[in-house]
């Protein structure tokens, strides 16, 4: 991430403590806000009554229980909730343990032109929505498609966070569903 885009995030999330829906967060989220080693999730703007949720089933992401190293993965990450009307998410993939952990696992991609991906300074790449939020592709669903390139080796752990919006341009209303899981090597 270039200084000046990190100084400009830094500077939205204050305005947007201020005064919500003041600066356009559709073009996707600030990064770093998984839930994953200790970062925040999306509830720190997104207000809805509950913080973050944790349904069974609400929220997955399909990663292989092991996987061959250096090989790609398309991932499909899919949010089901009866209020949404307009959906985001975002994604790490991390080493779980070791001494690696909490390091980049491997690679991430847009598969498409609905997903962004940006990299923090510290090295973390963010698989995100891109622009406008996604609309549901069937009643209360939305889905996106992020490639993963698998590491050398290692265990792996994804967090995975969605906003189930209410679309009406602010972070009122929304909710804010979270996920894990894990894939290892062969
Ligand atoms: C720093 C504050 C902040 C964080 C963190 C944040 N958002 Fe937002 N987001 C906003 C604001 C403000 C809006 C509404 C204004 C707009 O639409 O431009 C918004 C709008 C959206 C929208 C458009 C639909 C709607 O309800 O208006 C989606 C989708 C979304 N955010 C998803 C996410 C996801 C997913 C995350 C976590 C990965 C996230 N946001 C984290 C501030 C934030």
């Amino acid at each position: 991430m270039s200084r000046g885009l990190a100084a400009a995030l830094v500077i939205g999330a204050a305005l947007s403590a201020l005064a919500p829906g003041a600066v356009a967060y559709r073009t996707g989220p600030p990064a770093g806000y998984t839930g994953g080693f200790a970062e925040p999730t999306c509830a720190a703007c997104h207000w809805g009554d509950e913080g973050a949720v944790r349904e069974p089933g609400a929220l997955t992401v399909d990663v292989p229980e092991r996987y061959e190293p250096g090989a790609a993965y398309d991932l499909t990450v899919r949010l089901r909730d009866p209020g949404l009307r307009t959906a985001g998410f975002q994604l790490s993939a991390r080493f779980a343990d070791g001494p690696d952990a909490g390091a980049q696992a491997g690679d991430l991609a847009a598969a498409d032109s609905a997903v962004m991906v940006v990299t923090s300074g510290a090295g973390i790449s963010y698989a995100s929505h891109a622009a406008a939020g996604t609309l549901p592709a069937a009643d209360g669903r939305a889905a996106w498609v992020v490639r993963w390139t698998a590491p050398a080796g290692g265990a792996v752990v994804f967090h995975v966070v969605a906003n189930a919006g209410d679309d009406d341009a602010s972070p009122l209303g929304d909710r804010i569903h979270s996920a894990e899981a894990r894939s290892v090597s062969r």
